[in-house]
């Protein structure tokens, strides 16, 4: 999997954080099965999910502070993903197979960019344009701010 720009959404602090991420996965998934045993030493995996949650962490802040409509759901999916790369992680440590980690990881954050994240940017984009009214599509869906 490689970056492209069929990935962006047009919000440079999002598409910075999502380029570097895909490109730490790519990288992690050409390392061979020598190398893929020292991912336990190196903890690159943990590394992963630190940018992972940091990437996540960026999102929540620009959703937060654009008071974004769909706010409760976007924030699911990334507990949801942050949750199962945690226990793909802890199963690697037991079992040293990194690929199901690589595998989520490339499969659950293209989908994710192109599902929630691009409706995040198209919704912040519309804010800034200054239409006042956010897309139709990510309208009336809940997203009620947490305390
Ligand atoms: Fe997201
Ligand atoms: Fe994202």
């Amino acid at each position: 999997m490689d970056w492209s720009e069929a990935f962006e959404t047009g919000l440079s602090v999002i598409d910075a954080e999502h380029k570097h991420l895909i490109e730490f996965i790519t990288l992690l998934g050409r390392a061979d099965v020598g190398q893929r045993r020292r991912f336990t030493d190196k903890k690159l995996l943990e590394d992963l999910y630190t940018l992972t949650k940091i990437h996540f962490e960026t999102e929540e802040d620009f959703m937060f502070k654009a008071d974004f409509l769909l706010l409760d759901s976007h924030l699911g999916e990334h507990s949801t993903i942050l949750g199962t790369l945690r226990t793909l992680i802890d199963a690697f440590a037991v079992d040293g197979d990194a690929q199901p980690v690589l595998d989520f990881m490339s499969r659950s954050i293209v989908d994710h960019i192109r599902g929630e994240d691009t409706a995040l940017a198209d919704f912040i984009r519309s804010k800034r344009q200054g239409k006042g009214k956010p897309d139709p599509a990510t309208r009336g869906k809940g997203g009620v701010r947490k305390p």
